[in-house]
């Protein structure tokens, strides 16, 4: 089919490659400028594990082109609109860049067309963007609105798209359900030829879930509000561990084991970040205090994980007494692992605010280095974990990418002034560690004495 995609950022790349990887043809379009130029000399904008291969493919292939929105309007049956829905100063998402792109298929478009809204967008806005199309439509064409949220994780986007636990459609004709069933049927079927695995992991066929357009977009916000108070809710837990000495891994585990539970999204640490959960979560408080509907449970998942950083920060001012002249090493920048993306990062949150109170933050992330670099520019970036924490006071983990378990402790335990480390995310072994004379102390009552204090795990 001929598809096009309308942004190009994480959603809309790995929308738009992993379409023509499964045999659509794809334009892409972007706004900005450079990004689109680098794109087309097959330069990647951003960081995300396989994408560059699967764009490198399917372009030699000549399934996927990227260009303008106008060329990208003329281009596709069905436009996915990928572009930013940034949080407004009062938590309301930004719709304005959609309406744009809604004006611009008004006025370009030759015949009919589906069109997908993919950005995170508030209930509602399907029929709104239903409305504008047919307001600015001057040739009379006729036009189908569907909502499709994408549930991809930045560093593993390209595997979560092809491999999905679930597709849903708000679709409101058996028209835009068809075509949506069309162009998802490689993937409901696992039928296209992988580019992660040689060998796909067995596992079950997505569930492809129809329903109406205002149901599509709640589950989309309500999804990702969901496991924000998941975060939020083991991080008071992992405060409560650390008074009461218990171990919040453990309590994690035991509460996991139970399926309603579930064991993910319970791994405590310095909050949740990223350009989703904190804009999602703002803005369907938003949706539901213009609905009159009171959602303040939510307004406190918001008030804990506000306060992770400030917590942890806390802990280093009572560790260190004078943090003004202090070195301290940060490892990992990005919001989380495998991603370059430092949006609403709690790791440059705490930096800083450790460089306000006069430390000196050497650090080291194996992708997100130059982006940090741009919006804290007084770090210093360093080419390794050994040499961010060359002289350190502390070594703070904030970010748990795997290279940091792989550190040689012994080689580091010789650079630092202090073998201090706090981790924002318990991924260290704790154990080990201690083993090399590090004062060791992580997130929720998870320490090195607890750990050899520990008995082997008893499973029924
Ligand atoms: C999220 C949703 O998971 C995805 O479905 C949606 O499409 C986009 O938003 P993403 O922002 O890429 O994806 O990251 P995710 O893996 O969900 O993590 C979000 C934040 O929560 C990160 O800062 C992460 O470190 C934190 N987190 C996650 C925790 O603090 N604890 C956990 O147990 C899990």
């Amino acid at each position: 089919m001929k598809l096009s995609v309308i942004g190009a950022g994480y959603v809309g790349l790995t929308t738009a490659a992993c379409l023509a990887q499964v045999g659509h043809d794809v334009f892409c379009s972007e706004s900005d400028v450079e990004k689109l130029a680098k794109l087309q000399d097959g330069v990647m904008p951003l960081f995300e594990p396989h994408l560059e291969d699967v764009i490198k493919s399917v372009r030699k292939a000549g399934r996927l082109c990227f260009g303008s929105t106008e060329e990208a309007i003329a281009w596709g049956d069905a436009i996915f609109i990928c572009v930013g829905t940034p949080p407004l100063p009062n938590g309301d998402a930004d719709l304005s860049a959609i309406e744009g792109v809604a004006r611009s298929i008004a006025k370009g478009a030759k015949g009919y067309r589906l069109v997908i809204e993919k950005s995170t967008v508030p209930v509602q806005t399907g029929g709104q963007l239903q409305k504008h199309l047919s307001v600015h439509s001057k040739n009379g064409l006729s036009y189908d609105v569907a909502s499709n949220p994408e549930f991809l994780r930045e560093g593993s986007s390209v595997e979560d798209f092809l491999h999905p636990d679930r597709i849903v459609i708000g679709v409101d004709s058996p028209r835009a359900e068809g075509v949506l069933r069309k162009i998802y049927e490689p993937i409901i079927n696992q039928r296209f030829t992988c580019p992660i695995h040689l060998c796909c992991p067995k596992r079950k066929e997505p569930v492809f879930l129809a329903t109406d357009t205002n149901s599509a977009e709640l589950i989309k916000h309500a999804s990702n509000s969901f496991l924000a108070m998941k975060i939020s809710f083991i991080n008071m837990v992992a405060n409560l561990c650390e008074v009461v000495g218990a171990d919040v891994t453990k309590v994690a585990q035991g509460m996991g084991l139970d399926p309603r539970v579930g064991p993910a999204f319970l791994n405590p640490g310095i909050g949740f970040g990223g350009f989703c959960f904190p804009k999602d979560v703002q803005a369907f408080i938003r949706i539901a205090e213009k609905s009159g509907c009171d959602f303040s449970l939510l307004k406190e998942v918001e008030k804990i994980n506000q306060g992770r950083v400030e917590l942890f920060i806390e802990k280093i001012r009572k560790e260190l007494w004078v943090v003004r002249g202090k070195k301290i090493a940060v490892w990992g920048l990005a919001f989380k692992p495998n991603t370059d993306d430092v949006r609403f990062a709690p790791a440059l949150e705490i930096g800083r605010m450790l460089l306000a109170e006069g430390a000196i933050i050497r650090a080291y992330d194996p992708e997100a280095m130059e982006r940090a670099k741009m919006v804290l520019p007084e770090i210093i970036c360093c080419a390794d974990p050994y040499e961010a924490a060359e002289g350190a006071d502390a070594v703070l983990l904030l970010t748990e990418w795997t290279e940091f378990r792989n550190v040689e402790w012994s080689r580091h335990a010789t650079q630092v002034v202090r073998p201090l480390i706090r981790v924002g995310r318990n991924a260290l072994p704790a154990q080990e560690l201690a083993s090399h004379g590090f004062e060791y102390i992580g997130i929720g009552g998870v320490s090195a004495s607890r750990q050899m204090a520990e008995s082997p795990l008893i499973s029924i």
